[in-house]
């Protein structure tokens, strides 16, 4: 069986108080039941404060994105080394909010993930399709060229150590989930084109869906062959929601 992960992403959300609190909750929640990898991403500067209180727990810490070069005049980024300091064990790139957002191209997105290789984290590499682009039937081809361009960039061997989320644009904070055969067609899809280059590789790639993601449907969507687990945003802010998507998986 692969290695299961349920990922929350804290996006641009909280103060420290309701930060610390949540990471007490999900300490006291996490129990025996909970058998998939769990992490937290919580804005950088709460990274400190967040490190500390998970220490011996069981829940690992990731960070949000980093920078694509070790260091060096780059105003305001944070880079790999800093975030291994907090004991990151993840990091996401590529989510389409930076790309959408903050003008993240394929070539950017291929350094940090080579980066965060570099610098022992476990990136997350988010892909997925805007409504536009699965309305004109092109999401195997925009995944294909975002799974692409990493692969051009850290090659094959790199998917070692990563996972990738299939996140559907449209499915991001919206409410609107995609359906379980959705989400598992393009997961199977993912599959294949790293099959294309390593079948053994492929067998044991985690891949998580994200994408409105609740305790309501996260059952459902576990159940499907490729579907690995889970990249949470609004859900993973309250502790019970969370946590019963970490049972689910
Ligand atoms: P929501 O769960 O809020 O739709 O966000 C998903 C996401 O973007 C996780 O990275």
């Amino acid at each position: 069986m692969r290695p299961r992960l349920v990922a929350g992403n804290w996006k641009m959300h909280g103060t420290r108080a309701a930060i610390e609190t949540l990471v007490e909750e999900l300490k006291r929640g996490i129990d025996a039941g909970v058998r998939a990898e769990v992490a937290v991403f919580p804005p950088y500067v709460y990274l400190p404060c967040v490190a500390e209180r998970l220490a011996g727990t069981a829940i690992a810490l990731g960070a949000q994105n980093l920078w694509s070069e070790e260091s060096g005049a780059y105003t305001g980024e944070v880079s790999g080394s800093m975030l291994r300091d907090y004991n990151c064990r993840h990091v996401i790139v590529g989510h389409s909010e930076r790309r959408t957002l903050m003008g993240e191209g394929d070539d950017l997105v291929g350094r940090k993930f080579a980066r965060a290789l570099a610098h022992g984290l476990i990136p997350i590499l988010c892909v997925g399709e805007t409504l536009a682009e699965r309305q004109a039937g092109r999401t195997e081809q925009v995944v294909a060229r975002q799974l692409g361009a990493v692969l051009d960039h850290a090659g094959i061997a790199a998917f070692r150590a990563a996972v990738v989320a299939y996140e559907p644009v449209w499915a991001i904070g919206t409410g609107r989930t995609a359906s379980p055969e959705e989400a598992q067609a393009v997961h199977a899809f993912v599959r294949r084109c790293i099959a294309a280059r390593d079948p053994e590789l492929a067998k044991v790639l985690t891949i998580l869906y994200g994408g409105s993601v609740k305790a309501s449907n996260a059952g459902a969507l576990f159940a499907m062959a490729d579907i690995d687990g889970a990249l949470v945003g609004g859900a993973s802010l309250v502790s019970d929601e969370f946590l019963a998507i970490c049972r689910a998986a």
